[in-house]
């Protein structure tokens, strides 16, 4: 398939879903395995790691700072790493794709070894701010000449020389950015510490300290503050990706909207601050039994059984939104299926995801016949009995909008089509493929 091309599927009403659903490995902890691996000493080997576009456009920036990455197996990489202040500068622009993750996080991770280096990527990522990550690395040294104040990409970023230890507060509810700022900070001389006021997803500091970093997290009244020691001598390890929560999010929402369905979702990553969609799906009154709970490669993970359920809408608190931040649209669909209106509060921060987020599920809601609004940064779903569907939803190049209104669709009383399909295999590959073997009735182009 040309990755130009639009490729739309549509979903139609599906029998009860039944089967187990293997969802591939998380994509954020995948992104910082190969980034940590990278910058340490010594090989770093990876088993579970999601292998998605996002993923190995990453994998491509790597090998341009001078680090080694080979595909061994499906899920099996063996990174070997130069050490930290070792990158070299790429010969050739960086093209990070979709990936928002992966192109920040190497910008904090570049900005205090002296390199130069060209970012860039598809219409969607050079859409989105890099302001909110360069900005705050301009502390540890680092020059840039971007598009704007948003500083849009193509970007030219200019490492430091002997840059020093920072104490910086987070402005932004933003994991990309926390961790942007700790991966400059690993090469910084001194004591740098890193306060942000939400919890957001903490993988960066668990990682940090697995690879060796002398790091250490203390709560705040308002947050909490990370102390990392510089320069950090980073020694290569094993890393076990667990399976992706953001991606099982579309086989459990659409096992609960199905009626008549039951899954299972072996070995999911349960970590606190990734779990705000289940939290509020057992809100709701969705059926979902969390079993054999253990811990694996230094993350909580367990095993999911999910039914049809019937569910009630509910309001979902500001405070939640970093542990459900890129299940909003998809939450946003199960709520369209609930008895009541659902109202989530604060979700400022979906207008710069791989796409105007809050506008697209509003729009995509409305061409499906759901009532649906938003009033500042809240979004109100009224739910219905029977969902029309019937529309086609325009996905912007965004991976989960693509997958959230197919999930409608699998429930709806016509079928609902996305225009374009493609972006999926940023994040979740499998997708059609796993969703299919569950019973999921689709009319389009295998991907
Ligand atoms: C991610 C953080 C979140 C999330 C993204 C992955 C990460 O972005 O939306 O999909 O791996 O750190 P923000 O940090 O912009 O909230």
């Amino acid at each position: 398939m040309h990755p130009d091309t639009p490729h739309p599927l549509t979903a139609r009403k599906s029998p009860p879903l039944q089967g187990i659903a293997q969802v591939p490995g998380d994509k954020s902890i995948s992104q910082r395995a190969l980034i940590l691996g990278a910058l340490a000493r010594g090989e770093t080997r990876i088993s579970g790691l999601l292998e998605s576009g996002d993923v190995h456009s990453t994998a491509a920036a790597l090998r341009g700072f001078g680090a080694e990455l080979v595909r061994q197996a499906p899920g099996r990489w063996l990174v070997t790493g130069t050490g930290v202040g070792n990158w070299k500068s790429p010969v050739a622009p960086l093209d990070f794709g979709n990936s928002g993750t992966g192109s920040r996080l190497v910008m904090g991770a570049m900005a205090t070894t002296p390199v130069t280096a060209v970012f860039t990527g598809d219409a969607s990522l050079r859409s989105r701010p890099m302001a909110r990550v360069v900005e705050p690395l301009l502390a540890f040294g680092l020059r840039y000449e971007g598009q704007g104040p948003k500083a849009l990409m193509p970007l030219t970023l200019h490492g430091s020389k002997d840059a020093g230890a920072q104490t910086l507060a987070v402005a932004t509810a933003s994991a990309q950015v926390k961790s942007a700022l700790l991966l400059a900070a690993l090469n910084a001389k001194g004591t740098s510490v890193i306060s942000q006021s939400s919890l957001t997803r903490d993988h960066t500091e668990k990682m940090l300290g697995a690879f060796g970093a002398r790091i250490s997290v203390r709560q705040l009244d308002d947050g909490e503050a990370i102390t990392l020691e510089g320069p950090a001598n980073l020694a290569g390890c094993a890393v076990e990706v667990p399976r992706d929560p953001s991606s099982a999010a579309f086989a459990i929402v659409s096992a609960l909207i199905v009626p008549g369905s039951e899954i299972t979702l072996p070995g999911i990553l349960l970590n606190p601050r990734r779990i705000g969609l289940i939290e509020t799906l057992l809100e709701m009154g969705a059926e979902i039994q969390i079993s054999n709970k253990r811990v694996s490669g230094g993350e909580e993970i367990g095993d999911l059984l999910v039914r049809h359920s019937t569910l009630n809408g509910v309001t979902v608190p500001a405070g939640r939104a970093p542990s459900l931040i890129d299940e909003y649209p998809v939450l946003a669909v199960a709520a369209a299926f609930a008895h009541g209106q659902t109202v989530m509060l604060g979700l400022e921060e979906l207008r710069v995801k791989e796409s105007d987020r809050l506008n697209a599920i509003i729009a995509g809601l409305k061409a499906n016949g759901v009532e649906a609004s938003v009033h500042g940064d809240d979004l109100t779903v009224h739910g219905m009995d029977k969902v029309p569907g019937g529309g086609t939803v325009t996905t912007h190049m965004d991976h989960r909008i693509a997958m959230s209104f197919l999930t409608m669709g699998l429930a709806s009383q016509r079928p609902v089509t996305v225009d374009d399909a493609g972006m999926i295999a940023t994040s979740f590959p499998e997708y059609q493929e796993l969703m299919r073997g569950l019973g999921a009735q689709f009319d389009g182009a295998a991907n």
